[in-house]
């Protein structure tokens, strides 16, 4: 048996005082964290927020700081599933389809698997652990506070942000980039800035993630409740003649199918807030009768508010990768290093057994990616097949590494329905990879410089001098799959190979958007007392991968919250 050690560390009024106890899958000491079921029928509180996720952890824990909190989360505990603590089980989660899973599966219209959070911690807890801030530009595009800014990252940071150990096949993605073109070289570094990085992790040293929801550490434990197993079915409007909706109150059932409520206290500053993330905001809105009026009286939902934009900016930053075999062993290694590039694309790379039969991986059909097929045609049989196909090979193909590349933005948008009423069904999603040429001509220019980075003197060491990029391009056989689906027609066009290659790095965002649904308080617009804080607010994606600045503005918008309570407390 493994032992995994995970340190918690404690603060004191201004000091980090490191205990000494390194127990093994344990759940840290949350007095707070009770299942749903333990909960009474009724309950009041300062502050309800909807979604215990990347937002909503930080955004509760600094909440409690000076009121009460109510924190519901659908899924269950992330602590003692080495699914999500351990490094080499990434992608177990993600390959896990039960009801129980800390992943729940979606396809896109689009047709592209992809994968939504079900557990405390959020997407957190699933993904591949990149942590890396916005740029300077996107905060103040944003409108937010630099400062408040700066000090919210480092509060994330730490408790859960490290310094990557870069091993061989990982420099020699970072030479190649340089090589390639990508530069200057930054370093180790948190900030967003063109060149070639190292960015950090919430993986620390031996392997084991730290998630938002150890950053509940910093909660009032007296003043915060968290149920887990609870699902928010809706929230409960006050409607008042020609005054705005007043939200008041939550609906949600536990694990049993019971149905709880809690309101909010007396008190003209409480709120409602949610942070169920880029599926799950627009949706519990449109379940609770905000959306746009047709689309709910389609589905026999009252109309609160018409609010046409609930749904609408879906995006997810499409993802194409090439698989590069090599003749000398790989580390297994998730995103180190990350190549900026000016054009708007990002190279990133993820080394090891990601193919391995024994292993999921970021690139492995058993989590639905499967990029030999084009979007629509990945269905459950083709992913069966390819998995059976891997089985039946041996490990030396597996050998080597993936050179992925990110579009920034994206440009190009979709939409979110309803397809049920029941929230923990999926919602329809269209996200419109490409539509825009913009972002299909930024996936072009960033495989070419994959093309460059792959053949640069400081890789030749990790590809085989003999297989030429349009080879490496078209291998099907023997070894696993690059990738290129076979077209008559297009055998040499990358603006195809993007298309039929595309695949999520699971940064999709939208839906609630600032401008469009909240205000730049995360207000939504058009009723009272709701805020939404999360994934769901981004016009586009933050930093090269955004969870560091998901779990920033939880903790940003918690600070500017309760300054306004403060301040209003004072000029009664
Ligand atoms: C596989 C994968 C790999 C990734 N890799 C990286 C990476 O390397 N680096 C990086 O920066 N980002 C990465 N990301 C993206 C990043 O993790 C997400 O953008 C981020 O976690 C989104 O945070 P959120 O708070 O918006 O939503 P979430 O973290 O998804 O939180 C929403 C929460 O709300 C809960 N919820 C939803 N509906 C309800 C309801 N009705 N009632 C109660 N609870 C509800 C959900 O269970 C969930 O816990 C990855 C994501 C995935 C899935
Ligand atoms: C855990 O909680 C107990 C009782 O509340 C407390 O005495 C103890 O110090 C806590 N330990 C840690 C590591 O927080
Ligand atoms: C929560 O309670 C339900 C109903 O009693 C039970 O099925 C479930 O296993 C419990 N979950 C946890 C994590 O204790
Ligand atoms: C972590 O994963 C590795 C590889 O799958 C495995 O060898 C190890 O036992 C795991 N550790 C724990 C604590 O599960
Ligand atoms: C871990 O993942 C595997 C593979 O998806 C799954 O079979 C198993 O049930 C999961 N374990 C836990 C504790 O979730
Ligand atoms: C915030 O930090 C970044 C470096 O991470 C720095 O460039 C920027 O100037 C800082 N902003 C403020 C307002 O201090
Ligand atoms: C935590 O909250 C309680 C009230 O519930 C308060 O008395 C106590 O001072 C708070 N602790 C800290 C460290 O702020
Ligand atoms: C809406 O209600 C009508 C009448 O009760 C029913 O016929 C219809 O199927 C319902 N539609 C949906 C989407 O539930
Ligand atoms: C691609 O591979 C097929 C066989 O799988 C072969 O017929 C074709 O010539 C190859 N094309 C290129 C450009 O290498
Ligand atoms: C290839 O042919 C198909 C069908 O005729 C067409 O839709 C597609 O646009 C063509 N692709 C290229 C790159 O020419
Ligand atoms: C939080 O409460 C403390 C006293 O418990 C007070 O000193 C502090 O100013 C409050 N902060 C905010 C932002 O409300």
């Amino acid at each position: 048996m493994g032992t995994d050690t995970r340190c918690w560390r404690l603060f004191g009024a201004a000091i980090l005082f490191f205990l000494g106890f390194c127990d093994s899958d344990t759940a840290p000491n949350f007095t707070f964290l009770h299942n749903a079921t333990r909960a009474p029928a009724i309950s009041y509180y300062d502050y309800i927020i909807v979604g215990g996720g990347t937002a909503g952890c930080p955004l509760a824990a600094t909440l409690s700081q000076n009121a009460s909190v109510l924190l519901l989360e659908r899924g269950g505990s992330p602590y003692g599933n080495p699914n999500i603590t351990n490094l080499s089980a990434f992608g177990a989660a993600l390959a896990d389809l039960s009801p129980t899973s800390p992943s729940q599966r979606f396809i896109s219209e689009d047709g592209v698997i992809n994968a939504r959070a079900r557990v405390l911690g959020g997407g957190s807890c699933l993904n591949a652990g990149f942590y890396t801030r916005a740029s300077t530009d996107y905060v103040s595009e944003a409108g937010w506070d630099g400062r408040l800014v700066n000090q919210s990252y480092e509060w994330v940071e730490r408790l859960v942000a490290f310094r990557p150990r870069i091993q061989s096949w990982q420099s020699a993605v970072h030479d190649g980039l340089l090589e390639a073109g990508v530069v200057p070289y930054n370093g180790f570094t948190y900030d967003h800035i063109y060149g070639t990085k190292i960015g950090g992790t919430i993986f620390d040293v031996e392997g084991h993630r730290h998630t938002a929801a150890d950053l509940l550490e910093y909660a009032n434990s007296t003043r915060l409740t968290v149920l887990l197993h609870a699902s928010v079915h809706k929230i409960l409007f006050i409607t008042r003649g020609n005054l705005r909706p007043l939200a008041h109150g939550v609906a949600f059932r536990d694990a049993s199918g019971i149905k709880h409520r809690a309101y909010l206290k007396q008190g003209s500053k409480n709120e409602i807030i949610i942070s169920a993330g880029a599926i799950g905001s627009p949706q519990i809105l449109m379940l609770s009768g905000v959306g746009p009026a047709g689309h709910l009286k389609a589905n026999n939902i009252s109309v609160v508010l018409d609010q046409p934009m609930v749904g609408q900016g879906m995006s997810d930053n499409p993802m194409n990768a090439i698989f590069v075999p090599s003749p000398s062993p790989v580390e297994v290694s998730l995103i180190q290093v990350v190549g900026i590039t000016r054009f708007g694309s990002y190279i990133e790379a993820a080394g090891g057994e990601n193919f391995s039969p024994r292993d999921y991986g970021m690139f492995s059909p058993k989590i639905g990616q499967l990029s030999t097929l084009p979007p629509k045609q990945r269905t459950p049989e083709a992913l069966a097949k390819a998995v059976e196909f891997m089985n039946s090979l041996d490990e030396a193909p597996f050998r080597g590494g993936f050179i992925l590349e990110k579009v920034m933005g994206p440009v190009s948008t979709g939409h979110l329905e309803l397809q049920t009423l029941n929230p923990n069904d999926n919602p329809s999603v269209t996200f419109n990879y490409f539509q825009d040429p913009l972002d299909l001509e930024r996936c072009v220019q960033g495989l070419e410089t994959i093309e460059r980075l792959v053949e640069s003197k400081a890789f030749s060491k990790f590809r085989f001098n003999e297989l030429s990029i349009p080879t490496l391009l078209n291998m099907t056989v023997g070894a696993p799959i690059n990738l290129l689906p076979k077209h008559a027609n297009s055998s040499r066009s990358l603006e195809q190979f993007c298309k039929d290659t595309v695949m999520t790095i699971w940064h999709y965002h939208g839906g609630c958007q600032v401008g469009k649904v909240v205000d730049h308080q995360y207000k939504v617009l058009g009723v009272d007392a709701l805020r939404v804080i999360d994934g769901s607010t981004f016009n586009y994606s933050p930093g090269t991968n955004p969870q560091a600045t998901v779990m920033m503005l939880g903790r940003y918008m918690g600070e500017t919250i309760l300054n306004e309570r403060l301040a209003n407390d004072e000029s009664k």
